[in-house]
C-alpha cells in the first residue's frame, strides 16, 4: 500500500486528537500514513492521491463542517464525481446526541466519498460526546483489517 490518509476537521481539537492518535498507532505499525487537516487544505484532488482515506470529523453550527474546512467540503459536494476507482475508505464522525444535524458532517463525507466513488471499509461511527470506547474499537478494526494486509481488496467486500 502506497499511502494510507487521514483527514480530519476540527474546531476544538477532538477529532484533530482522534486522528492524530490513529496516525500514531499506524505509525507504530510502519504503515505508510499521511495526516492532513481539512482546514489548511481545499483541493479535493489530494484523496485521488491515496489509497485509502480516513475520515475523523466533527459537526458545528447546525449541521455544517467545521469552519475552516468548510471550503474542502463545498468543493468535495460541487465536484463531478472523480472516480475514485473503489478506494476503500471509513469515516469518523464527532456530534453530539443534543444538536437536530447528529454527526451530520461524518455522514456528508461518507456521502460524498460513495459518490466520488470509493468504498466503505467499514460502517460510518458516529459518536456522542463519549466517544472513546467508539474510537477505540473503531481504530481496533481498521489495525486488524491493515494487517490482514488486504485492506484494499476488502473494499470492495464489506456490506453496508
Ligand atoms: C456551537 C456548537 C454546535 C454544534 N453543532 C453540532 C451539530 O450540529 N451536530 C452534532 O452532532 N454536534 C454538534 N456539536 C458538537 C461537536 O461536534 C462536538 O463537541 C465535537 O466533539 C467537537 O469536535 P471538535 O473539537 O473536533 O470540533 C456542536 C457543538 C457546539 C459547541
Amino acid at each position: 500500500m502506497k499511502e494510507i490518509l487521514i483527514v480530519f476537521a476540527s474546531m476544538t481539537g477532538n477529532a484533530e486528537d482522534v486522528a492524530a492518535e490513529l496516525h500514531d498507532h499506524l505509525c507504530d505499525r510502519s504503515l505508510p500514513v499521511r495526516l492532513l487537516d481539512l482546514s489548511l487544505h481545499e483541493d479535493i484532488t489530494v484523496l485521488e492521491e491515496a489509497d485509502c482515506i480516513l475520515g475523523v470529523v466533527s459537526t458545528w453550527g447546525d449541521g455544517e463542517p467545521p469552519d475552516d474546512a468548510v471550503p474542502f467540503f463545498d468543493n468535495l459536494s460541487q465536484a463531478e464525481p472523480m472516480g475514485l476507482g473503489g478506494m476503500p475508505f471509513a469515516v469518523l464522525g464527532l456530534g453530539d446526541t443534543g444538536y437536530d444535524q447528529f454527526c451530520e458532517c461524518g455522514k456528508i463525507l461518507e456521502r460524498e466519498l460513495l459518490r466520488h466513488g470509493g468504498k466503505p471499509m467499514l460502517p460510518r461511527v458516529d459518536c456522542d460526546v463519549w466517544y472513546e470506547d467508539e474510537v477505540e474499537s473503531w481504530r481496533d478494526q481498521l489495525l486488524a483489517l491493515f494487517s490482514s494486509r488486504q485492506a484494499v481488496a476488502l473494499g470492495a467486500d464489506v456490506e453496508r
